[in-house]
């Protein structure tokens, strides 16, 4: 008799999709648990740029302090709670005013000045903004909202070392597109983590690259990827794979003829092309809504030429975006469905499945 076959992995109960509590207590245990990437250095290049970012009712300031160190505060004020800052990103006045009584803040957090605070007890070293753990991987800011942060180096492993040649905190932002997707953010991890879509739903991508053919890695505890190569004289994801741009300075031959695709968890998609970068992030706003804000990052030696252009990578992410958030959307509701149950992964998926075990381990 031989070995009874394994059973098959299949996709998760509806509840993982469109429960508001299991949300509620995911972003809880897989957000606020986790370093998670919040931008880019270049976003605060001077002292007192901020931007702000909100996850699960949150609101964050990131922002550079006068001696250039990276802070990041929620944006509560110590004296009544009230959110200061309203503008998504912009300068901040060497201080960080609340607008309502006027208690003001340094950019490290010390509190300034509280108008009116004359009792003798009171003194403002008790009351600096509550700080978030804030650091930096290649240009890359992550935060971490939880009680006790691993360093930041434990959850990024080998990736510094794997992704040193694309050069990330070099490449400077070139374009953003913010999109609000009606679906869970774990489909758009499951989405972005198999290619066995891109025959039926991106007929342009898959001119430019074998399905079949991705070399994944094995998943670790924080990440999870691998790399396609081209195929058909493609030298890049564009929308005639033709490559407008130079190889990104230190890469390697074999760098050069493929795409890293990285998951790191839990809201960092990493997209390494042989001549530019492209990220999205993943910002849950409700049980079957996500704010994703995807970007491209290029050389600034290619940005500085007369004759650069971004249009031929844009429009072919943007397009192969719109059709996978349209797809990811129709999966959402078709798991709203009654009728919906899980579904059986193929030996392909195997990603996915990892994926999805990791979310039940963190439960
Ligand atoms: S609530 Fe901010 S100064 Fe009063
Ligand atoms: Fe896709």
């Amino acid at each position: 008799m031989g070995t009874p076959a394994a059973p098959v992995a299949k996709t998760l109960p509806a509840g993982y999709y469109t429960d508001p509590e299991r949300f509620g207590r995911e972003i809880e245990k897989l957000y606020f648990e986790s370093w998670i990437c919040a931008g880019r250095t270049r976003q605060i290049a001077e002292p007192g740029d901020y931007f702000l970012r909100e996850a699960g009712g949150e609101s964050i300031i990131i922002t550079r302090d006068g001696s250039g160190v990276p802070r990041a505060f929620y944006n509560v004020c110590r004296h009544r709670g009230t959110r200061m800052c309203t503008t998504p990103e912009g300068n901040l006045p060497g201080r960080i005013q609340c607008p309502y009584h006027g208690w003001s803040y340094g950019l490290d957090g010390c509190l300034m000045g509280a108008p009116h605070m004359d009792e003798p007890t009171f003194s403002r070293q008790d009351y600096p903004l509550h700080s978030i753990p804030c650091d930096v991987w290649d240009g890359h800011i992550f935060i971490h909202l939880g009680t006790r942060p691993e360093p930041l180096a434990h959850h990024l492993a080998d990736l510094p070392r794997k992704f040193a040649h694309w050069g990330m905190q070099d490449l400077r932002l070139h374009k953003r597109i913010v999109y609000d997707v009606k679906a869970n953010w774990k489909l758009l991890i499951l989405n972005y983590n198999e290619c066995l879509h891109c025959p039926v739903l991106h007929p342009a991508l898959n001119r430019l690259t074998d399905y079949l053919g991705t070399d994944n890695e094995a998943p670790t505890s924080t990440y999870m990827g691998g790399a396609m190569g081209f195929r058909g004289g493609a030298e890049t994801m564009s929308m005639d794979g033709r490559r407008r741009r130079d190889y990104l300075p230190a890469l390697t031959v074999e760098e050069r003829k493929r795409v890293c695709y990285y998951t790191i968890y839990p809201n960092l998609l990493l997209s390494l092309h042989p001549d530019y970068m492209m990220t999205h992030t993943l910002w849950p706003k409700a049980v079957d809504r996500t704010e994703i804000i995807c970007e491209w990052h290029f050389h600034p030696a290619e940005i500085m030429k007369p004759d650069f252009q971004a249009d031929d990578a844009i429009e072919f992410w943007d397009q192969t975006n719109r059709e996978d958030w349209g797809i990811v959307e129709l999966s959402q509701s078709g798991i709203q469905s009654r009728a919906y149950m899980p579904g059986p992964y193929s030996s392909r998926e195997d990603l996915l499945h990892v994926f999805d075990e990791w979310v039940i381990a963190r439960e």
